[in-house]
């Protein structure tokens, strides 16, 4: 098949390799000039796979892989166009459709009779039908699940691991009608590995929802371990102890408690559905539980020092996770600004990013081989580097709050620092 890729992004180009992998011939197109010049070249623009960097030069130079900026070119003479564009929101968290929109116009222009279109971008339910369908019809005047073929199936994957994903979990997969429906299924069962299971749902509704769930679920899940840390912590129990006792049980999947839950996913997605629908309750209330985990972690900080008045407070990692060099929507902003109403001077380390960077980001930059006295110190990304960090690297330190329950309690209190875990 002739298989048209629209956005080669950290999830985009490892579906490219894929399909050309499996003997398609695949055009994929970007808007990012860079990232088409690197793959033409035969160099994979993301280093966050090795599979890509060793993949990427060997498929093009086969001529089975190829990419342009252009994407009506890209979709012009394809059977089948994968989309996966971003679609975001703003900091008023509000929904931005405006790229996906863009590259959409693209695909109805070049589209022609018989192509199927797929879109993997995780959507708010009803989007392909109601956004998608009318803007490609209107733009190449063919009627859709009849002149052409339109389907959602939600990407699932984790960067940095997708090939290994992409064969171990189900695809999901919903047309906007039965033959919608079909196509795709046929289309995935000849572009994924063997004997992955291509799973079909109702419709591309149920389809869309299915992604809003699972992730939605999760931050509802880390709200609720984020309740029970508060619970325990106010009655002298360890709730590490009582989720590894409770989830012994197979019916009980507490996730983990934090400082807070950051990514381009979790934090993102409860909105696409409590955004259009103002009767859901919980995922509501779990954003703002787990937000509010900034005030619980400066609270517990005031409880034992005092007033924060002027105080200078050192949060170590920005990134949204351990050990990745990403910041989008993490919790330690949050945080910042928790500690700031709360009078502090809020001080930052993370190895994975440069000082001004993080100054850029509204800290201090905070450097470990020339310290400033800190009176406290929050950990939020649960680095690897951060289990063997020395107490006294940190002058005047006061107490620590471990944002992620991944330190060694004796070792700073031996050195009188006081320590609180979320929870712990
Ligand atoms: N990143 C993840 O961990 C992850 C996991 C599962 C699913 N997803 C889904 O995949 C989507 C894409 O994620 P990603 O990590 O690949 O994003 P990314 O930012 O790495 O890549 C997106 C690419 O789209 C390109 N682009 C933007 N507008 C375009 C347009 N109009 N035409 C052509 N190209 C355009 C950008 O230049 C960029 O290269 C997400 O929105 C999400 O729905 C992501």
């Amino acid at each position: 098949m002739r298989v048209a890729v629209v956005g080669l992004g950290h999830i985009g180009l490892p579906l490219a390799v894929q399909y050309a992998g499996r003997g398609h011939e695949v055009v994929g197109s970007d808007r990012n000039p860079a990232i088409v010049e690197a793959i033409n070249a035969g160099r994979s623009p993301h280093l966050d796979e090795q599979a890509l960097v060793d993949r990427v030069p060997e498929l093009v130079a086969a001529g089975r892989l190829r990419a342009t900026t252009d994407n009506a070119a890209a979709v012009r003479g394809a059977e089948v166009v994968v989309v996966i564009v971003p679609v975001v929101v703003d900091d008023a968290r509000e929904i931005d459709f405006a790229p996906i929109d863009a590259a959409t116009a693209d695909i109805g222009r070049g589209l022609g009779a018989g192509t199927l279109v797929i879109y993997e971008t995780t959507l708010p339910v009803g989007t392909t039908r109601e956004r998608f369908a009318p803007m490609l019809s209107d733009a190449s005047g063919l009627t859709a699940d009849r002149d052409y073929f339109l389907a959602f199936s939600p990407e699932r994957v984790l960067v940095g691991r997708v090939f290994l994903d992409l064969q171990r979990y189900p695809k999901i997969v919903g047309g906007i009608g039965p033959a919608s429906t079909q196509r795709a299924v046929a289309f995935y069962e000849a572009a994924l590995e063997p004997g992955t299971e291509v799973r079909a749902v109702t419709n591309a509704e149920t389809a869309e929802m299915t992604k809003l769930a699972e992730t939605t679920y999760r931050d509802v899940n880390i709200a609720l371990a984020n309740e029970y840390a508060r619970y325990a912590a106010a009655r002298g129990i360890d709730v590490l102890e009582v989720i590894g006792a409770a989830n012994s049980q197979p019916y009980s999947h507490i996730h983990l408690p934090g400082v807070g839950v950051g990514g381009h996913c979790i934090p993102v997605y409860p909105h696409f559905l409590f955004n259009t629908d103002p009767d859901l309750r919980i995922p509501p209330l779990a954003r703002e539980i787990n937000d509010g985990m900034a005030e619980f972690a400066v609270g517990a900080i005031e409880e034992r020092i005092g007033s924060l008045r002027d105080a200078s407070v050192l949060v170590l990692g920005v990134a949204y996770r351990a050990d990745v060099r990403e910041d989008a929507f993490s919790s330690a902003f949050p945080l910042r600004d928790a500690l700031r109403s709360a009078g502090a001077i809020v001080h930052a380390h993370d190895p994975y990013f440069s000082a001004e960077h993080l100054r850029g980001m509204g800290f201090e930059p905070y450097d470990l081989d020339a310290p400033v006295p800190v009176r406290a110190a929050v950990l939020q990304a649960g680095h690897a580097a951060y289990a063997e960090l020395d107490p006294s690297a940190i002058p005047g330190l006061e107490m620590i709050v471990d944002g992620r329950n991944v330190l060694d309690r004796a070792r700073w209190e031996d050195r009188g620092i006081g320590f609180v875990g979320i929870g712990r």
